[in-house]
């Protein structure tokens, strides 16, 4: 297909397969609903942003720590945060076809329904375009079911209910449990959060759009401990620290709506919420989302657990429990977005060229070496430029195809700079640098080329 004719998504999707950066799971099976593997370029993608969040949001403040939990935890956490009972999603099936849907995805008021309006409902027909053309149903959907997320399995070899756990549905339930043992250990002082990143699990409904909604995803938040009477204020500025992210990766602000969730349509935990939306091709939606989770977890948990949460103010001794803001980051929709906004199409001589402008911090390759031609004589040179940068950059070293392939192909994949080595190298020692966004060419001595990199890759 030309691809001019391809929607954003199916372009974006099938630059992921070709040039190695998420292919679809258990491919060679068939795949398995809608489950996505990052691959070669993919995976240093995803690392640069789950790295660049790291260095800014922990190692990059005084108020902050990590930790890196268990994704599976004791039952009774998941009991005690209310993820048991009210992690669900409505869900009705056709009795006819027989498909599963989410009520609040198949009938757009769902959420601003009251609990009695919710019991009467009268179903829609069936979203299924194959189940509609067949006449004469009647009903069509069942009433709907609340269907718990969290996935189940077992742990050690007997598969009863007392060997039954679940994996981690969220991280923040960790950072909780562990508030006591990350105070004592380090001396932290309000306000204060604890950051983690990993996998969770999700048995989503309805999975779809690429790696928008998958059923396992990584995520990056924090717990943000403070004083009830502070959570204002700093609801606000994690507010705007999120925008400040957001712009870091590429989003532009016309991108982005801030929806703030009524009474009655928010998470179990939360008293207010603020879902930070993007214009996705598929239509506006949500990307990350900053809740005030009070002090719900610290207070159940303490609860169910027996054991004191309670954090000791060090000058007046006071205790209490603290209440928190989260700010949480889809890492997969961060990948998403960062695609979107990054990809461009320009016309070069009769020729479509696609770019991937990525931030220079989050390109997969920051280099790429490329000699002329495959003559040992430049391949010498060439492979021992790329090992003395590989010191300092991630590269890329390709002497296949013609030179305006091999440059094509890095534009792809979003890599800043291109090397090339001609025969005038061997004569001047010097090698031609190309800007991927302008294709502007310098000629820089090899021995200069560290440097010249270093003051480009800001
Ligand atoms: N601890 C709070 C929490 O987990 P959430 O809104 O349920 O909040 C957090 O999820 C973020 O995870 C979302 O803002 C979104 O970026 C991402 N997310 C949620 N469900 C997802 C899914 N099925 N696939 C990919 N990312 C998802």
């Amino acid at each position: 297909m030309n691809i001019l004719n391809m929607d954003k998504m199916e372009k974006i999707i099938s630059l992921c397969k070709r040039r190695g950066f998420i292919f679809p799971g258990s491919e060679i099976y068939g795949g398995l609903a809608n489950s996505w593997d990052y691959g070669p370029l993919g995976v240093e993608l995803k690392k640069n942003i789950k790295d660049e969040w790291w260095e800014l949001f922990v190692r990059g403040r005084g108020d902050m720590v990590g930790i890196d939990a268990a994704l599976i935890m004791n039952p009774k956490v998941w009991e005690a945060s209310g993820h048991v009972k009210e992690f669900t999603d409505p869900l009705v099936e056709c009795k006819k076809c027989h498909q599963r849907f989410r009520v609040d995805q198949i009938y757009e008021n769902w959420d601003k329904l009251q609990a009695e309006e919710k019991d009467v409902w009268h179903a829609p027909p069936c979203p299924n375009p194959n189940c509609r053309v067949m006449e004469n149903w009647s009903p069509p959907l069942s009433s709907p079911k609340k269907f718990n997320l969290l996935f189940k399995t077992f742990l050690g070899p007997t598969e009863d209910a007392s060997a039954e756990v679940y994996l981690r549905g969220e991280l923040a339930q960790a950072m909780f449990v562990d508030f006591p043992n990350v105070l004592q250990t380090t001396r932290e002082k309000l306000p204060f959060g604890i950051a983690s990143q990993g996998r969770v699990f999700r048995n989503e409904i309805t999975p779809g759009n690429f790696i928008f909604r998958t059923r396992e995803f990584d995520l990056m938040e924090f717990e943000y401990f403070v004083r009830e009477s502070d959570w204002q204020k700093y609801f606000e500025y994690w507010l705007e620290e999120m925008k400040k992210w957001l712009f870091h990766v590429g989003v532009k602000k016309d991108h982005l709506h801030f929806h703030e969730i009524k009474d009655g349509e928010r998470a179990h935990y939360s008293k207010r919420t603020v879902d930070i939306e993007y214009d996705y091709p598929f239509g506006q939606k949500e990307l990350y989302g900053l809740a005030y989770r009070t002090d719900f977890d610290l207070k159940n948990h303490q609860e169910k657990s027996g054991q004191n949460l309670t954090y000791t103010d060090k000058e007046n001794g006071e205790k209490f429990l603290p209440h928190v803001i989260e700010p949480t980051f889809g890492v997969d929709r961060t990948v998403l977005v960062a695609l979107l906004e990054a990809y461009h199409e320009e016309e070069v001589e009769g020729e479509t060229r696609v770019i991937l402008k990525f931030p220079h911090w989050m390109a997969p390759y920051k280099v790429a070496v490329l000699p002329l031609s495959k003559k040992p004589e430049l391949s010498t040179v060439a492979e021992k430029i790329c090992d003395d940068l590989r010191k300092n950059f991630v590269c890329d070293y390709d002497e296949t195809q013609s030179i305006g392939k091999r440059y094509r192909r890095q534009d792809e994949v979003g890599t800043p700079f291109c090397i090339t080595v001609d025969f005038d190298t061997l004569n001047d020692q010097a090698v031609t640098v190309r800007d991927r966004d302008t294709m502007k060419q310098d000629r820089i001595k090899i021995e200069d080329l560290k440097n010249y990199l270093n003051g480009k890759l800001q």
